[in-house]
């Protein structure tokens, strides 16, 4: 079941076009990446989807509800966290998160406490005082700690330290659990790729792939970089080798996440003293992306 639902949005600011035909769903119960560099518009979108700011054309709904004329009734059901928060600086953080709490219908002490814990956060400074990272937290205490059905996160953790990162993303697989949907902004694809059930994929206004983390698959290299006491030899052979470079008495290339198994069997054969490997990035993605549109269908190169 659809609880976001955008068709064909379009958002100009005088001549700059920043949404261009954008189409989105979210399913009950679905972590949903929203992912693409800066400026590509995904605030736009989000802030579209919040009712902040009106479409140009294109139809959006959340619950079944129209984003700008029903925005009431959504956000009785929807929280919201920005990258960059902004609170009262003579409130509490404790007193911000009540009122937010109460303006969402919940009355969940519990959670409150429990989530002021785990995210490390002193409640009874005066938001004027927090860092930004502080800031955050608050928000996202006051998220977690409501009963939403929708949660619309964008870049949330944008301040947070690797620690409270964690702290995040349990809350995150939590309120999947409990049934709830996620649409979650983000510019790094492998903090998203962690924890989404689907991904979308803008550039420039327009949503350029989505799906099933599997069906993008085809998409995503691993970068390798093997030293082996042998010389490797014929690893540009291999199918699904990419960009192989000599360096550090050893070879550096990328290889598609379907030919892994067998390149790594390859290259075992010259007795392997050192192995990295680290996830494809966003940028990779896009080359990828701008790769195959230019040789046709899925080319390779
Ligand atoms: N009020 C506005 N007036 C004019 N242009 C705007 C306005 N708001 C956004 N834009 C432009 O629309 C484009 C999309 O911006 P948006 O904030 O949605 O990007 P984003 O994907 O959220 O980027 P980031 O990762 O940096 O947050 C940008 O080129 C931005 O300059
Ligand atoms: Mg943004």
């Amino acid at each position: 079941m659809s609880v976001l639902k955008a068709t064909n949005v379009t958002k100009r600011f005088g001549d700059f076009v920043a949404l261009n035909g954008v189409d989105l769903e979210v399913n009950q119960g679905e972590i949903y990446g929203f992912i693409g560099p800066n400026g590509a518009g995904k605030s736009t979108t989000i802030r579209i989807l919040l009712g902040i700011l009106k479409a140009t054309s294109g139809d959006a709904k959340i619950f079944g509800l129209d984003v700008w004329k029903d925005a009431v009734e959504i956000h009785k059901r929807l929280a919201y966290v920005p990258g960059d928060v902004n609170l009262w600086p003579n409130l509490t953080g404790g007193e911000v998160i009540d009122l937010f709490v109460k303006l969402r219908g919940g009355n969940n002490k519990n959670k409150r406490e429990e989530l002021i814990e785990k995210f490390d956060l002193d409640p009874t400074k005066k938001c004027g005082t927090y860092s930004k990272g502080n800031r955050q937290k608050v928000a996202l205490v006051s998220a977690f700690a409501s009963d939403a059905d929708l949660y619309i996160l964008d870049e949330p953790t944008s301040g947070l330290d690797p620690l409270m990162e964690n702290v995040f993303q349990q809350c995150v697989t939590e309120a999947k659990q409990e049934g709830k949907s996620i649409l979650l902004s983000s510019h790094i694809l492998s903090e998203v790729e962690k924890l989404c059930d689907r991904v979308g994929i803008i550039r420039q206004g327009e949503i350029i792939e989505s799906g099933t983390l599997n069906e993008l698959r085809h998409l995503t290299r691993m970068n390798l970089f093997v030293e082996t006491r042998q010389p490797i030899t014929r690893v540009a052979e291999l199918n699904g080798v990419h960009n192989i470079e000599e360096k550090d008495n050893g070879l550096s290339f990328q290889v598609d996440t379907e030919s892994l198994d067998r390149v790594i069997q390859h290259v075992s054969q010259f007795e392997v003293v050192k192995l990295e490997s680290a996830p494809p990035t966003l940028e990779d993605l896009f080359m990828r992306h701008y790769e195959s549109s230019q040789s046709g269908v899925g080319g390779r190169d």
